[in-house]
C-alpha cells in the first residue's frame, strides 16, 4: 500500500475567539483579538497522521479562494499527500470557533465546498481509496459520500469513522466502522436518534435498545453501539481517557486512561486522538493498545492553542 490512512473529510478555516463565557441568546459579548486557522475534522486529521509519520492522503475539497490556500498549504508543510483535494464548487468551509477559560470550544460549521465533496469525486478517487490500509471519514461531508467511500475502499482496508457531527448512519456505514470513534456527546445522540430496533420491540422501544435507554454508563453505550451493528466502538472521554469495546454486544469493555495535562484549547484533540488510533491500526496494533497511544496524542493536542498547531510529532508523545 502507498498509504497508511487516507482521510475523507472536511477542511475548514478556523475563525476563532476566545471568551469569558458564551453569549446567551440576545446578549453581545466582547472577546479576543480573531485567530484565522487551518482546521476541518477531515484535514485536521491528515496533518495529525502525517506528524506523527504516517503516510498519508487527503480526499477533500476547498473553494479556489485564499482559505483553501491556507489549507492546501497546512497539508503540505505536514508532508500529507494533496492529490486528492479538490478545489472549487463553493467558497472553502468555514468554522466559527469559540473558545472559554477551561479550554472548551463551540462550533458552528458552515460546509462550503465540504458539501459539494460527491460520490462522484469518490469514485473517480478509487486509485486514492485502493491505496491505503486504512481509510479515516468524519460526518462534515454529506453521508452519502462517506457511504460511497465505505462501497469504494480496498477490500481488506480498514475503515474507521467519527460520527461528527452526528446523525442516523445507513446500516451499511454503520456495520463498515472498526471502530466508530465518538465522544461522549456524540453517543447519546446516535444512541437517542437510533431508529435501529435491536431488541425486536419496535423501533425506540423501552426494552432497551437505542431509543429507550437513559443510562449515563459508557459500557453501556459502547455494548449498543455494537448491538447496533459497529464492528467496534471507542468512546473518547476528555481527561478521563477512552473506552474500547469490540467483539460484539456481550463484548468486555476495556477502559484506557489519559495522562494529566493543563488544558488550553480542546480544539482538535478529538481529531488528533482519531488519526493516530487510525493509524497505529493500520500498523497491525490492536484496538486498545492503538487506543493507549491515541489518548496521549490527544492529551499532547489540548496543551496548545488551535488544532492543526497542537498536534504532536511522535517524539513529543513519547516525552509525555
Ligand atoms: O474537530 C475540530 C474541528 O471541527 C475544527 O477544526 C473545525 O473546523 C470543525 O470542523
Amino acid at each position: 500500500n502507498d498509504f497508511d490512512l487516507l482521510v475523507v473529510g472536511s477542511a475548514n478555516a478556523d475563525l476563532v475567539i476566545g471568551v469569558e463565557r458564551r453569549p446567551a441568546a440576545g446578549e453581545t459579548v466582547l472577546g479576543s483579538d480573531l485567530a484565522v486557522h487551518p482546521g476541518g475534522k477531515g484535514a485536521n486529521q491528515a496533518v495529525a497522521a502525517a506528524r506523527l509519520g504516517a503516510r498519508t492522503a487527503l480526499l477533500a475539497r476547498v473553494g479556489d479562494d485564499a482559505h483553501g490556500r491556507l489549507l492546501l498549504e497546512s497539508q503540505r508543510a505536514a508532508g500529507v499527500d494533496t492529490g486528492g483535494v479538490l478545489t472549487g464548487g463553493a467558497p472553502t468551509g468555514v468554522a466559527l470557533i469559540t473558545v472559554d477559560p477551561s479550554g472548551d470550544n463551540s462550533i458552528v460549521v458552515s460546509p462550503g465546498a465540504n458539501a459539494r465533496l460527491t460520490p462522484q469525486d469518490v469514485r473517480a478517487a478509487a486509485g486514492l481509496l485502493a491505496a491505503a490500509r486504512v481509510v479515516s471519514a468524519q460526518l462534515e461531508v454529506p453521508l452519502e459520500t462517506v457511504a460511497e467511500v465505505v462501497r469504494t475502499r480496498a477490500a481488506g482496508s480498514r475503515f474507521v469513522l467519527n460520527p461528527s457531527p452526528p446523525g442516523p448512519l445507513p446500516a451499511d456505514v454503520l456495520a463498515a466502522c472498526d471502530p466508530l470513534v465518538l465522544n461522549e456527546h456524540e453517543a447519546l445522540f446516535m444512541l437517542a436518534d437510533s431508529d435501529t430496533d435491536v431488541d425486536g420491540d419496535g423501533p425506540g422501544g423501552d426494552g432497551g435498545d437505542a431509543g429507550g435507554h437513559a443510562e449515563d454508563d459508557p459500557e453501556d453505550w459502547a455494548r449498543e453501539l455494537l448491538a447496533l451493528g459497529a464492528r467496534s466502538v471507542v468512546v473518547t472521554m476528555g481527561a478521563r481517557g477512552a473506552l474500547v469495546a469490540e467483539g460484539g454486544p456481550d463484548a468486555a469493555t476495556v477502559r484506557v486512561p489519559s495522562p494529566r495535562v493543563d488544558a488550553v484549547d480542546t480544539t482538535g484533540a478529538g481529531d488528533a486522538f482519531t488519526a493516530a488510533l487510525a493509524w497505529r491500526l493500520s500498523l497491525g496494533e490492536d484496538l486498545v493498545k492503538a487506543a493507549a497511544f491515541a489518548v496521549r496524542v490527544g492529551a499532547a493536542a489540548v496543551t496548545k492553542e488551535g488544532a492543526q498547531a497542537s498536534f504532536p510529532t511522535a517524539a513529543e508523545v513519547s516525552a509525555l
